[in-house]
């Protein structure tokens, strides 16, 4: 086998591959969207100014890797989407091997992809170093029109930040501070404007008690189209286990089904209990994992 990169002749046989594999994903987890609009990843694909490796056997493309090098507040990180890699578990391996290299070199920290939610297919990746940051998990909308909170919308980025910090006491995380506060500040304030960006809040006597911020998602591979995303959902301590998150979250997704979204996507580390209790007794199901490797 040899790895190399990739080439424009390769393109065709690297969208074949994207194809084929999003095929498969959708076959073990139905969940999972197989379309895909091949014109625009080839033309995307020869278009890059980052690298794709590509591993070829004699003339055979039989793997590829491509991530795309972002620089966040926590330095350079290169990242891989669900249709970023392909290839049998010792080809994908012997990949990673020699983009972890390549990223080392150029100062990139760490290596983030999405990779289908089956422990088989994460084995190998776990054993080159890399761990389950998120569970991403999808719910098929179906028609209700009862049920849930009576909802309040805000625009109040003071209250977002609030719930963040509750969601980051639940994840382990530190609160961010200095720099990275503001950036969280700016990030959310961009999102709140977002006219596709809705925050529901449950009021009981004038407090905010629970809050989810919903938006659309954009067009993303091996997410189905009309999907509507649920962030920051976050209950006062005092006031859990009363069937808050249920009750404000069947809300969201009656009145998502009834603007047309066919799917809510929702994402949670997987070390939170109380957020994956919750999400797998509303009926969101694992699609993706996001794995994360320090380089
Ligand atoms: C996760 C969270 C929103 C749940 O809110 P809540 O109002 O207490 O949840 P509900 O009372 O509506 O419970 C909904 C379901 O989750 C389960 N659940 C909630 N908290 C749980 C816990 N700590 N342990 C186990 N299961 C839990 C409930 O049993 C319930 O399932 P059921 O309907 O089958 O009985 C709340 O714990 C919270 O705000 N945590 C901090 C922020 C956070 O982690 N958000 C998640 C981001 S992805």
């Amino acid at each position: 086998m040899r790895l190399r990169d990739l080439e424009p002749g390769d393109v065709d046989a690297v969208v074949r591959r994207v194809r084929d594999a999003l095929a498969d994903d959708h076959a073990h987890n139905p969940l999972i969207s197989p379309e895909i609009d091949t014109a625009t990843l080839a033309a995307s694909l020869r278009a890059t100014r980052e690298s794709c490796l590509v591993a070829e056997e004699g003339d055979a493309i039989v793997g590829h890797l491509y991530g795309v090098v972002l620089a966040g507040s926590d330095g350079r990180n290169a990242w891989t989407g669900p249709d970023g890699w392909s290839g049998a578990s010792e080809v994908a391996s012997r990949l990673r091997e020699a983009a972890h290299e390549r990223w080392r070199a150029s100062g990139v920290r760490a290596h983030h992809a999405w990779v289908r939610d089956d422990p088989t297919t994460i084995a190998a990746w776990l054993t080159q170093g890399y761990r389950v940051m998120d569970v991403r998990g999808l719910l098929a909308l179906g028609a209700s029109d009862e049920g849930g909170l009576e909802l309040c919308r805000r625009s109040d980025v003071a209250l977002a930040l609030h719930f963040d910090a509750l969601i980051d006491a639940a994840n382990d995380e530190s609160p961010p501070r200095g720099r990275a506060r503001r950036t969280r500040r700016q990030a959310l304030h961009e999102l709140l404007e977002d006219p596709d960006t809705t925050q529901y809040v449950f009021e009981r006597d004038g407090m905010a008690l629970a809050q989810c911020i919903a938006f659309a998602l954009e067009p993303t591979r091996a997410t189905p189209l009309r999907t509507l995303h649920l962030s920051a959902v976050a209950v006062e301590p005092a006031a859990r286990r009363q069937g808050l998150a249920r009750g404000l979250v069947e809300a969201v997704l009656i009145e998502g089904a009834s603007q047309g979204f066919t799917h809510a996507q929702v994402t949670w580390r997987p070390n939170n209990e109380a957020a994956s209790h919750l999400w797998r007794a509303m009926g969101f199901r694992p699609t993706y994992a996001h794995l994360v490797a320090m380089l």
